[in-house]
């Protein structure tokens, strides 16, 4: 058989792994030797009670924070000692707990930022008008693609705060990511108005691999196919929603906890 000069390097099943991953501030050790995957296209939740050390595995992951020792691998790639822009450039994006917008900008210039650092732009083409035209045309598109048209050239500070949340995930989504990672995106808006940003992460592209983290079991089992419990800095289980649902030990850490 003649032997094909096509490349025959494999695409990794995990876009984003841990092994052995372990953060102590001190005595006090906030996350717990740590082996985690993210399958491509997953659809992963993860949760657990305050403190467990959720939006610290987020700072670790993404180069935030430095881990006291283990390792991180982006699409197969150790990545452990490298910058925060390196993993984004590598395909990894995250949104906070907290607000990060421009709110003097239209969301349309917030997403236009991104862009233009994802391009090697920068700052710089601000004042330039045609760059800049360019730019929010183009977040104008994205915003198309979630639905979010109608906001695009509104500036952040009228926006309803569940609003400002889904522009979060848009800005997120203008640095093309691979592995998107949402830590807590409905926090602060309304049980009843959560859902929106359900519908939001419903329309993202189903090549891109979601990690959630979130509060709301409800917004939890309708997004996850995969859920990864927390706590006190160590995975505790992992399992499909139904699994994790009818796990005792879940249920006595943070469910039953939650609704007590
Ligand atoms: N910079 C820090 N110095 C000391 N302790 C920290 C620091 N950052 C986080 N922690 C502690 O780590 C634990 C986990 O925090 P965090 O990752 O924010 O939890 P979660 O996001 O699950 O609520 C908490 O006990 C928190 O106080
Ligand atoms: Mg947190």
């Amino acid at each position: 058989m003649m032997q094909t000069t096509q490349t025959t390097q494999q695409t990794p099943a995990y876009v984003l792994e841990t092994h052995n991953l372990c953060k102590r501030y001190g005595a006090i050790e906030v996350t717990r030797d740590i082996d985690f995957k993210i399958a491509r296209g997953a659809r992963h939740a993860l949760i657990g009670p305050n403190g467990a050390g959720k939006t610290t595995f987020v700072n670790l992951v993404t180069g935030v924070t430095a881990p006291t020792s283990g390792t991180i691998f982006l699409d197969g790639k150790e990545v452990t000692q490298t910058t925060p822009q390196h993993r984004v450039a590598a395909g990894l994006a995250r949104t906070f707990q907290i607000n990060t917008l421009f709110t003097e900008l239209t969301v349309a210039e917030n997403v236009a930022i991104p862009i233009a650092q994802r391009l090697g732009l920068g700052w710089k083409v601000w004042g330039k008008t045609g760059k800049h035209a360019a730019l929010v045309e183009q977040a104008a598109l994205l915003l198309d693609q979630l639905g979010l048209l109608a906001l695009a050239a509104r500036p952040v500070n009228q926006l309803a705060y569940g609003q400002r949340r889904m522009v979060e995930i848009a800005i997120a989504l203008a640095l093309k990511p691979q592995v998107l990672l949402l830590d807590e995106p409905a926090a602060g808006i309304p049980n009843g108005e959560s859902g929106i940003i359900l519908d939001l992460l419903e329309r993202l592209p189903e090549h891109i691999s979601i990690l959630f983290i979130e509060h709301d079991m409800n917004l939890v089992f309708r997004f996850a196919k995969k859920i990864t419990v927390l706590v006190e800095g160590g995975i505790l289980t992992e399992g499909t929603p139904a699994e994790i649902r009818a796990d005792d030990r879940v249920r006595n850490v943070y469910l039953g906890r939650r609704h007590a």
